[in-house]
């Protein structure tokens, strides 16, 4: 009897000691541990002035949204970053998303109340722009939509306005930005660009430039690398707009600024589709899962600089692999939680962008779920397939490819190697 007893003690003193030790950290206050997270990762959205619904740059703001925040932080909905970052390529230019320290950090502050702590404590607010101002600098062109008007109840609505560009010469592209005039209704826009004459492959719906949503503020290239505009394009801008109770009006500009003229950059990036091509189709049933794989051979030696899956409501996960010569497959990048109302687009750190020869397959994974499951869904009891609009379909990823010849893919090659051995 003895013996039971004390068996069931051990136990219980561990515990005890575990308490113990966890105790002093677990102590988060706003000031001290919470905001400098709420700065780095949340505040360039959830600032006053923005479409986000609430700042979260003082205690006073934040407070009231704690649960919320916990919830949105714990099921990484918030920041908008839908990697699975267990698998594939870890390292991006624009990561946002919290560290799992930083999400214990925040969930252990909700849970002990969410107190303030000390206010001397409290770091410097970052400080941000006018949403006006062009980030990017004074632009070389502007390219703006007429005038449209949302009404003001009622659902999400997506739609195609479309502009023409006065170029009369093909221009390289140093860097692209998208403001909406009514910041408050627009929750994204994607800029498409519709060639007079596409290359063979291209989809009807154009080549993805650049896109908005709240806290990105325009694609700067890198030096020396550019994407190219052609003279006598359209431009299709894919709006997703929200009602918010009164009628209102917005009209969309993309700004660009060119390299020189005649200058061209020795780097050319291209936006290159994968769909599940050659069938192009997709098939989801009511009530089901459904994988669909689409392949694309690189002609040429590439580097791939981004990655951006694009699905509708019913899209899950996307994930991109590479098969390599040697018939080995490695995950560069995949999404498990895949949020139809962002457009991410995942930029590689320049010395993780993935480098692969020619004759290197690119095999994409997408999933969709038809299922009461998936929360984004609008009617697991309906058939959906490929099209526009958004309560259909749609399985691409976007990548930004930079084409290399043989001796410029072997230099980078060897200073990647060169690179790695240092480190
Ligand atoms: C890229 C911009 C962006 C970033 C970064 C961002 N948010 Fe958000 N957040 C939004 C937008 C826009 C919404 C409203 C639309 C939505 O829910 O998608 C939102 C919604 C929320 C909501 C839900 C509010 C509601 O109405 O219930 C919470 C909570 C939240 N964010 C917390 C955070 C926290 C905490 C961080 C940082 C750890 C963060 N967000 C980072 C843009 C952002």
């Amino acid at each position: 009897m003895i013996a039971r007893v004390k068996k069931h003690l051990v136990p219980v003193i561990v515990l005890v000691f575990a308490c113990a030790v966890v105790t002093p950290s677990s102590a988060q206050t706003f000031t001290k541990e919470v905001a400098p997270i709420f700065n780095k990762s949340c505040a360039s959205c959830h600032h006053e002035g923005t479409v986000a619904p609430m700042s979260l740059m003082t205690y006073k703001d934040a407070r009231p949204w704690a649960r919320a925040i916990k919830e949105r932080v714990l099921m990484r909905d918030m920041p908008p970053w839908h990697l699975d970052k267990t698998v594939g390529i870890r390292r991006y230019k624009n990561d946002i998303s919290l560290s799992d320290r930083d999400i214990q950090t925040i969930v252990k502050w909700v849970d002990a109340g969410a107190p303030e702590g000390d206010l001397a404590a409290m770091p410097k607010p970052p400080t941000f722009a006018s949403e006006d101002e062009w980030f990017t600098g004074r632009p070389d062109l502007l390219v703006t939509t007429n005038d449209f008007v949302m009404y003001a109840n009622g659902p999400d609505w997506w739609i195609d306005q479309y502009a023409d560009m006065t170029l009369a010469e093909d221009r390289w592209i140093k860097s692209m930005e998208i403001k909406p005039s009514n910041r408050r209704i627009v929750h994204h826009a994607v800029v498409y660009a519709l060639e007079q004459n596409p290359p063979a492959g291209t989809p009807e719906t154009g080549i993805q430039l650049n896109e908005y949503a709240v806290g990105k503020y325009g694609n700067v290239f890198a030096e020396n690398t550019g994407m190219l505009l052609k003279a006598g394009t359209r431009l299709r801008f894919d709006m997703h707009y929200f009602a918010i109770g009164s009628e209102q009006h917005n009209r969309t500009t993309i700004s660009f600024k060119f390299y020189p003229k005649g200058f061209v950059p020795k780097y050319q990036v291209r936006s290159v589709p994968i769909r599940n091509i050659p069938n192009d189709e997709l098939e989801i049933p009511p009530n089901t899962v459904v994988r669909t794989d689409g392949y694309f051979r690189l002609q040429r030696n590439a580097r791939i600089d981004s990655f951006q899956p694009h699905m509708h409501m019913r899209g899950r996960a996307m994930t991109l692999e590479a098969i390599h010569l040697n018939n080995t497959t490695e995950i560069l990048s995949s999404v498990d939680h895949f949020n139809f109302n962002w457009h991410v687009n995942y930029i590689y750190a320049d010395d993780a962008a993935p480098l692969l020869p020619a004759g290197t397959v690119l095999h994409m994974i997408g999933i969709h779920d038809n299922t009461a499951a998936n929360p984004h869904n609008p009617d697991p009891t309906v058939w959906a397939g490929f099209g526009e609009r958004s309560v259909d379909d749609m399985l691409q990823v976007w990548l930004d490819i930079v084409y290399l010849d043989d001796a410029e893919f072997s230099r980078l090659v060897e200073e990647r190697k060169t690179k790695a051995l240092i480190h």
